[in-house]
């Protein structure tokens, strides 16, 4: 058992790209609703959705489109894309949570440490639901929590209070741009999570939870691991 530090009990993780793999059912969804509009919306433009609203997704689809559509128009086809992404993360199963992420949260818990679980989607209780994942949190924030959106640090700040934790007790787990500069706007710790080339803010990248052990990620954050685990491979 890992001899957690003093300085960190709060482990805070984003959901989707992070814990299960539900960004690529986001880009079916939104890409479906960009072929309608006639915008094109190749995947290597997902990331700059990554961490975004509904709301701030559609618009940034429209943004590129070069389309108008006014607050109810907007709201109408928000809620055709919720509808299609809900139908496609319907029939979700406990298989589809990234590997290692199960074994690194009950070894957190084990070692003493608190997790939660703060998500801008308004969906994760359902994604969490389906893949049998809600026993594993001590808290959860879905996108309903926050009034600010990332890289504000709001969404992770509730998460820290709802842990009776400081920032600077918690390691936060962030697949996206605007979710590392939230994390570190709120003075927290951040490992990214993914590709060190898209998360250049990220001091620390690891590519996921397969084979990463607590005491991995307390040496990557507190004793300055040279390599992240992603330049390791
Ligand atoms: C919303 C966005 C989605 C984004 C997610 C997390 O999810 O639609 O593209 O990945 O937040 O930032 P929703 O609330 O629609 O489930």
């Amino acid at each position: 058992m890992t001899d957690l530090s003093e300085k960190t009990k709060g482990f805070i993780f984003n959901l989707d790209g992070v814990i299960v793999d539900t960004a690529k059912y986001h880009y079916i969804a939104w890409r479906r609703l960009a072929d309608e509009m006639g915008v094109d919306f190749p995947i290597e433009q997902h990331e700059q959705l990554r961490s975004l609203s509904r709301m701030e997704s559609l618009e940034k689809i429209l943004e590129w489109g070069g389309l108008y559509m006014t607050e109810a128009e907007k709201l109408h086809w928000a809620d055709v894309k919720n509808n299609w992404y809900q139908a496609l993360v319907a029939n979700m199963t406990p298989d589809e949570v990234f590997p290692g992420v199960l074994s690194f949260l009950d070894e957190v818990r084990r070692s003493g440490g608190k997790t939660a679980l703060s998500s801008a989607s308004r969906n994760a209780r359902t994604v969490l639901k389906s893949t049998h994942l809600e026993p594993y949190f001590d808290v959860i924030l879905d996108g309903s929590a926050a009034r600010k959106s990332k890289p504000h640090p709001e969404c992770f700040l509730l998460a820290a209070t709802a842990l009776n934790m400081a920032p600077s007790e918690c390691i936060v787990f962030d697949d996206a741009v605007l979710g590392v500069q939230a994390a570190l706007n709120g003075g927290f710790h951040i490992i990214g999570i993914g590709k060190a080339e898209y998360l250049p803010d990220a001091e620390r990248v690891i590519p996921g939870f397969a084979d990463c052990h607590l005491a991995d990620i307390l040496d990557l954050v507190y004793k300055g691991a040279s390599l992240t685990m992603a330049d390791a491979e």
